[in-house]
């Protein structure tokens, strides 16, 4: 019997942030105090260009770590002819030490495929990253009554065998509710956790008990106690809402 995994609220700032927005990481680094950070990690993901920055300021060297910081992408190979691209690698020589993969945008946008997402995370592990793996389903699938068979493809395409649980962390994101404001029931979101958990198990006999799954889409402040109080919920991954320190401290709160 598993001890129940310790939560993790990410936040993803997606294309926002120059470098000025580093104030508000500043004020989530300087609000995280002992309560917090005994209960609940936190993570930030900014764009590449903030990624060097924010992981030396939330470095303290008597305290070590106080918010993790991770990259929003990875390409699957370690160097090369590949214009425009960034490396698991690179991003594990910044001192950041997460990275999503498969975020639905870059599915969407990119034509990422399970086997490119499974190549990614792959390569974050050869990083010594944790992948944070994305997986959910579109309206479209969700009104055919299709989304559990959806995200057990994704998780069967997307998770490299063999992952322990300290580098794997699975956020299910249902496409229609990213930045739309809407979110699944609370009895909706235990329905595709639990499959996601029964799967984990399945995939990852050893450790799947101990990987992290966390929800994500249009979560905030008001809404974070009762979603994140869902059974094998264990974290959020936040867009909009983790763009301030405030409303992302909010969300964490639900832990205190
Ligand atoms: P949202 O985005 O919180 O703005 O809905 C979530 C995500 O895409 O990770």
């Amino acid at each position: 019997m598993s001890t129940r995994p310790r939560p993790l609220v990410a936040g993803n700032w997606k294309m926002n942030g120059l470098r000025a927005s580093l104030t508000e990481l500043e004020a989530m680094v300087t609000a995280n105090n002992t309560a917090l950070s005994s209960n609940v990690d936190l993570l930030i993901c900014p764009p590449f260009p903030l990624l060097q920055m924010a992981s030396s300021m939330t470095l303290d060297a008597a305290k070590g770590r106080r918010i993790s910081i991770g990259a929003q992408d990875c390409h699957t190979k370690e160097s090369g002819a590949h214009t425009g691209d960034v490396s698991a690698q690179m991003i594990a020589d910044t001192g950041a030490t997460y990275v999503i993969v498969g975020h639905s945008e870059r599915r969407a946008d990119h034509a990422e495929t399970d086997a490119i997402v499974c190549a990614k995370a792959e390569a974050a592990r050869r990083a010594g990253l944790t992948a944070i793996i994305c997986v959910g389903e579109t309206h479209a699938e969700r009104e055919a009554g299709r989304a559990l068979d959806i995200v057990r493809a994704q998780l069967h395409g997307s998770i490299p065998q063999g992952m322990g649980a300290s580098h794997l962390v699975i956020a299910y994101e249902p496409v229609w509710a990213i930045g739309t404001g809407l979110t699944p029931t609370a009895a909706d979101v235990a329905q595709v956790h639990a499959l996601i958990r029964a799967e984990l198990v399945n995939l990852l006999p050893q450790v799947g008990a101990d990987v992290r799954i966390l929800y994500g889409g249009s979560v905030k402040p008001s809404n974070a106690v009762e979603l994140m109080g869902v059974e094998n919920v264990n974290g959020a991954l936040v867009g909009g809402a983790s763009l301030t320190a405030k409303d992302f401290l909010g969300i964490a709160a639900a832990y205190l």
